[in-house]
């Protein structure tokens, strides 16, 4: 089947790498998502085991409307009924980009009830309910310019989510985007992690559940819609699910967070816990400006605020003092900074050798590499 694999802007070339990697073919990026092709198994490999992906969509049924009273009576004559059965919920979420129709939600409506008239018509009135907040059939319409294609949601919520974060931080990183991050980063998977303003530590749990290769959603509890579909083999899902518990490997790197709010650390503490990677994740309450480091070498991923509740000037000087801090304590390390204010970034005193942009949601960020020499490095260079 045909598969339209959703993510951030700028993560589609890693998303179409995991979708090689679980066995997906006719692999082709697109605009923020990726198009392939998948028997049952690569998909629910996919859905398992993807860390980058955003949405798993299956396409249905395609079309041209040129009105929207033809798409209402196109709409009418589809056969809803091998999607949906009577006694399930559904809701429609459109995204269009078109001139005949610019109101994705009178798309949406005029879809929802196109459904509902032909099963009334065919079932003595009676029709499927709709649930907009956890249906057992998500649809979602696109439309550009006259082509509409209908898809099925196969999870029913956004992939980003794992399970393993218990309660809200301020401002948490999505978990697709961390794990995007951490890839473009080319993190080796055995050199020790430092994320030194780690808040949730999402970056923390990510680079754990990579290196000790878990898929990031094989213990989720929540019930993906594909589960609720009449063609849906469970057989064949425990088989996947058994091979991937299989790929999991031990892993005995040092994985650590700090963050100047204890809140942030319990928080991180507890989803290291809820993922089972506690064991190799560590993070404790510390001030990264004032914290001494003791390793001679190492890797720095990190998102530190990005100033909306700071005035300008002090986000500058935080900034300036992140510099600071990487000079004077972590020679020899590797550094990655994800920010959305590229003003502050420059004042790090430091010149990034490599910028790679990014989109976190609607919000343009950037993802900087330092490399910090240490003395006698610099000693060797000169
Ligand atoms: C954008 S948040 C990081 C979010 C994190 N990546 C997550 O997924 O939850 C920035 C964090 O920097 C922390 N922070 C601010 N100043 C700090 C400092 N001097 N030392 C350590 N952490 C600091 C804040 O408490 C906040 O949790």
């Amino acid at each position: 089947m045909e598969i339209v694999a959703k993510t951030f802007a700028g993560l589609e070339e890693l998303l179409a790498q995991e979708i090689k990697e679980a066995g997906g073919v006719e692999i082709k990026s697109i605009k923020r998502g990726v198009k392939f092709e998948a028997n049952e198994e690569v998909l629910y490999r996919c859905l398992l085991s993807l860390r980058t992906v955003l949405r798993l969509l299956v396409p249905v049924f395609k079309f041209k409307a040129h009105t929207e009273k033809d798409l209402y009576f196109k709409v009418k004559k589809l056969a809803w009924e091998e999607y949906i059965d009577l006694n399930q919920t559904f809701a429609i979420d459109c995204v269009a980009n078109s001139k005949v129709f610019n109101h994705s939600k009178f798309v949406s409506l005029r879809v929802k009830d196109a459904i509902c008239d032909r099963f009334r018509a065919n079932n003595n009135d009676q029709r499927p309910d709709v649930n907009v907040r956890n249906p057992d059939v998500p649809i979602n319409v696109h439309v550009n310019n006259l082509d509409v294609t209908i898809l099925l949601d196969v999870s029913g919520f956004s992939l980003h989510q794992r399970g393993y974060r218990t309660s809200d931080h301020r401002a948490p990183l999505n978990e697709a985007l961390a794990a995007g991050v951490l890839m473009l980063s080319g993190w080796d998977k055995k050199t020790d992690l430092y994320d030194p303003m780690c808040g949730s530590g999402t970056l923390l749990v990510e680079a754990a559940t990579m290196a000790q290769n878990i898929a990031p959603r094989l213990f989720f509890s929540k019930k993906f819609s594909l589960e609720k579909w009449d063609n849906f083999d469970v057989q064949l899902w425990k088989k996947v699910k058994k091979e991937l518990k299989h790929k999991i490997e031990p892993s005995s790197v040092k994985i650590f967070g700090t963050d100047i709010s204890q809140k942030a650390v319990q928080m991180a503490q507890f989803s290291a816990k809820d993922a089972a990677v506690d064991d190799i994740v560590e993070a404790y309450q510390a001030d990264f400006f004032k914290r001494k480091n003791k390793l001679s070498k190492g890797f720095i991923v990190s998102n530190p605020p990005y100033g909306e509740r700071l005035k300008e000037e002090d986000i500058i000087e935080f900034y300036k003092e992140i510099g600071n801090t990487f000079k004077r304590e972590y020679g020899g390390f590797e550094a990655w900074l994800l920010s959305s204010n590229f003003q502050a970034l420059k004042f790090l005193g430091l010149k990034p050798s490599k910028k790679i942009p990014l989109k976190n949601a609607a919000l343009d960020v950037k993802l900087q590499k330092y490399e910090l020499y240490d003395g006698s490095r610099r000693a060797v260079k000169q």
